[in-house]
């Protein structure tokens, strides 16, 4: 089998079929109505009977093709023994989803259904989408020794581990999963990597990783349909589980980074819910709501993702999954980031909010500076803070907005141009520190320089920096400089 994927790897790489090749061929016009989950204008671009519109036809769009197009030395016998495709009366037609993905590997998953396709199998394997590359994006860069994918489906977020964990265990309760997953592998030309069937961390009982990424079958409804999404634990057990459990798999130091939907229910803050989640693991922790859907939107994107909207049940569903929010007083579902990082401290921290703008990316080449941040903030008395020497963090520019002509500015704004991309309004006080502090002399001084030159009393102006400091600490425009 190996040696058939190699081969298999070998002329799709040769005949183009890359997400460059991919993208070239479609054009943006084809390229976004696909992402409306319309073929026709793919189908179009796609039509010539060439290696690459052929490849594309039957791996990406799922459509039958001729088996006399089919590119030279596509092994199609092969493939037909090995199950990927089937071949009948001249024309071929593919039984999975094979596409190129963004480290450069392949991936392998089901069949991506549309409107008018069958209904779904129970255990169906979800393609790498939107979420795959959101989590992706956010795991830390460092380098690792052991890593955990839990939850792999088809295995996207081992591709992205490959190269940055020395070892990698994947994980999935579905065992066609793990089957498609270790197909991706092989086609992206990664070994070694260990499977294990089982639910959450059963299948690594006893064991720690450096870095757990999940991306875990989130989705909140009344019952537990689909495999590839839902748990099948009431409302959003699961994810609060995955965070409650995950500590005791993280080696000192380690990392772990979830996707997660979160319930926002009449009459509790979701913060204090995710919050609680957080509170008492023992790790720092980070969460952020990403986005916030109603009832209604919620359960239309779900139906529609399954390609359940137009079929005959798509009324009773929705009015069933709506009924059910209703039942339990849910205003709103949020969608959202957490990561946990074991610091070994005392006195761990724990960040919940909402930030929903655009950030660089990837967020995992910063985000061990965004947790040491909170962390920073949390940890340092005001006494230290007033003896550290504080540094503007670069790329942070100051805005300043008022009336035409006027003296003096109505609103100062710190916007940071790189990282999370934040912006904070501040008062006179915190930008001229800004201005001034690049790490050479600690704030004491400078705060009394600040206090004569706008006329207040020192001993004040001490009193009150570290409560405005410590939020802009946190947030990442100032750091402690240790240079
Ligand atoms: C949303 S998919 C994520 C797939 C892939 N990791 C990604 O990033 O796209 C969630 C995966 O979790 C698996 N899963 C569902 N219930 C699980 C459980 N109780 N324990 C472990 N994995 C589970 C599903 O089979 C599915 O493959």
């Amino acid at each position: 089998m190996n040696d058939l994927l190699d081969r298999l790897r070998e002329l799709l790489l040769d005949t183009g079929y890359t997400i460059d090749g991919v993208r070239e061929r479609l054009g943006d016009v084809a390229a976004t109505a696909l992402s409306r989950e319309e073929t026709v204008p793919a189908l179009r671009a796609t039509g010539q009977g060439d290696p690459l519109g052929t490849l594309i036809r039957l791996w990406w769009l799922g459509a039958p093709v001729e088996a006399r197009g089919a590119p030279a030395g596509l092994p199609l016998e092969e493939l037909a023994a090995a199950g990927l495709v089937t071949v009948e009366g001249g024309r071929v037609a593919s039984t999975v989803h094979l596409q190129p993905w963004e480290t450069g590997g392949y991936l392998v998953s089901d069949r991506k259904v549309r409107p008018g396709d069958p209904a779904l199998r129970p255990d169906h394997v979800v393609g790498a989408g939107g979420a795959s590359a959101n989590l992706a994006q956010l795991a830390s860069r460092r380098p690792v020794g052991r890593a955990l994918d839990l939850g792999t489906g088809c295995g996207v977020q081992v591709l992205h581990l490959n190269g940055r964990a020395e070892e990698i265990t994947a994980t999935d309760v579905n065992p066609r999963a793990l089957e498609l997953a270790r197909l991706s592998w092989a086609l992206s030309g990664i070994t070694g990597v260990e499977a294990r069937r089982g639910s959450m961390f059963d299948p690594v009982e006893g064991e720690r990783f450096d870095l757990v990424v999940s991306n875990p079958p989130f989705v909140i409804s009344p019952a537990g349909r689909f495999t590839y999404r839902e748990s099948g634990l009431s409302a959003d057990d699961f994810c609060r589980d995955l965070v409650r459990r995950a500590p005791g798999h993280l080696a000192p130091g380690g990392t772990c980074h979830l996707l997660a939907n979160w319930l926002h229910v009449d009459g509790e803050d979701w913060r204090d819910r995710v919050g609680g989640w957080l509170a008492g693991t023992g790790c720092d922790g980070w969460a952020v709501q990403r986005d916030v859907q109603d009832p209604a939107e919620y359960v239309e994107l779900w139906l529609r993702d399954a390609a359940e909207q137009g079929t005959p049940r798509y009324r009773e569903l929705y009015d069933d999954w709506l009924g059910w929010f209703e039942s339990e007083n849910v205003t709103g579902i949020g969608f959202g980031w957490i990561t946990l990082h074991d610091s070994g401290s005392l006195d761990p921290v724990v960040r919940v909010e909402e930030y929903g703008l655009p950030v660089e990316l990837p967020v995992g080449g910063y985000v061990d500076e965004v947790l040491g941040a909170i962390t920073t903030a949390h940890r340092l008395t005001d006494a230290q803070l007033l003896g550290a020497r504080l540094a503007v963090a670069e790329g942070v520019l100051e805005e300043r907005t008022g009336p035409p002509g006027a003296e003096d500015p109505a609103r100062i704004v710190l916007r940071q141009t790189g990282g999370l991309r934040r912006s904070t309004r501040v008062g006179t006080v915190e930008a001229a520190l800004a201005g001034v502090c690049d790490g050479d002399y600690p704030l004491a001084p400078l705060l009394d320089a600040i206090a004569e030159l706008i006329g207040e009393d020192p001993d004040d102006l001490r009193a009150k920096a570290p409560a405005v400091l410590r939020p802009l600490i946190a947030e990442g425009f100032f750091h402690i400089s240790t240079g």
